[in-house]
């Protein structure tokens, strides 16, 4: 992936996202990358965790698989007062995008009354490897590994499973790959995923997942998330 050549293109709510030519994939959806984003990892990923969960614990710990371009962590900071809990996030990426092909994004534009301690040009400039306190209420750490090779040190509350298309990259939503998932989730922990194939589905079951099939963001039918019970 990172020796694929990538263009910005206007996806249908007026957001930019990347196109890889190659792979014929887009880093969100063609019908709207913010609407994507805030629909299903901030609404039915983050705020519906925080709604069913009863962990005692202070904290959200997430963790993100890609970061990309950013924008998910991104939102995810900008949400982060809507929870009771400090979030601390960690995003996983196998191919990191270049800091010049993020600022032509111009994401910044969108969000202009929105951001407190950082924009979006600042968020992407956070250091990899390195945890930023970005706000008393909000954490991230980069890390530059592929999700295979990754160990977790601790159990996570929610994954933002936003791995490219099956077709492209159908290692990526094997069942291993889901128990691994699995594994590294507290119990009553969320996956979540723009994701709605089948197969994807019986993985996340047979790994030990409640799922559900739920609406769709515009443009799409169906997305997935799973429960730790
Ligand atoms: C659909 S894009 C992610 C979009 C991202 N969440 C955003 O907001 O821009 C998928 C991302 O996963 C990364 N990726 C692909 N395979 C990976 C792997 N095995 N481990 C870690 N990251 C991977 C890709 O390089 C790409 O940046």
């Amino acid at each position: 992936m990172q020796k694929f050549n990538k263009v910005a293109i206007t996806t249908e709510d007026g957001t930019p996202t990347l196109y890889i030519e190659k792979l014929k994939e887009l880093y969100h959806s063609r019908y709207g990358a913010l609407t994507e984003s805030q629909f299903v990892y901030i609404n039915e990923g983050l705020i519906h965790w925080s709604k069913v969960s009863s962990d005692a614990n202070d904290k959200c710990r997430v963790l993100e698989l890609g970061y990309g371009t950013g924008l998910i962590a991104f939102l995810t900071y900008l949400n982060s007062s809507k929870i009771k809990k400090k979030i601390d996030y960690t995003s996983l990426e196998a191919y990191p995008i270049s800091i010049t092909q993020l600022k032509e994004l111009n994401y910044d534009q969108f969000f202009k009354e929105k951001y407190q301690t950082k924009n979006f040009e600042e968020f992407s400039k956070l250091k990899w490897e390195l945890k930023h306190q970005v706000a008393t209420n909000f954490s991230i750490i980069k890390k530059e590994i592929l999700f295979e090779k990754f160990i977790a040190s601790d159990l996570y509350d929610i994954i933002f499973y936003d791995a490219f298309g099956a077709h492209a990259q159908p290692e990526i939503w094997a069942p291993e790959l889901m128990k691994k998932c699995f594994d590294i989730l507290k119990p009553g922990g969320v996956w979540v995923s723009y994701c709605a194939k089948g197969s994807v589905r019986r993985g996340l079951k047979i790994s030990g997942f409640d799922v559900k099939r739920l609406p769709g963001p515009p443009g799409k039918r169906e997305m997935l998330r799973g429960i730790k019970t």
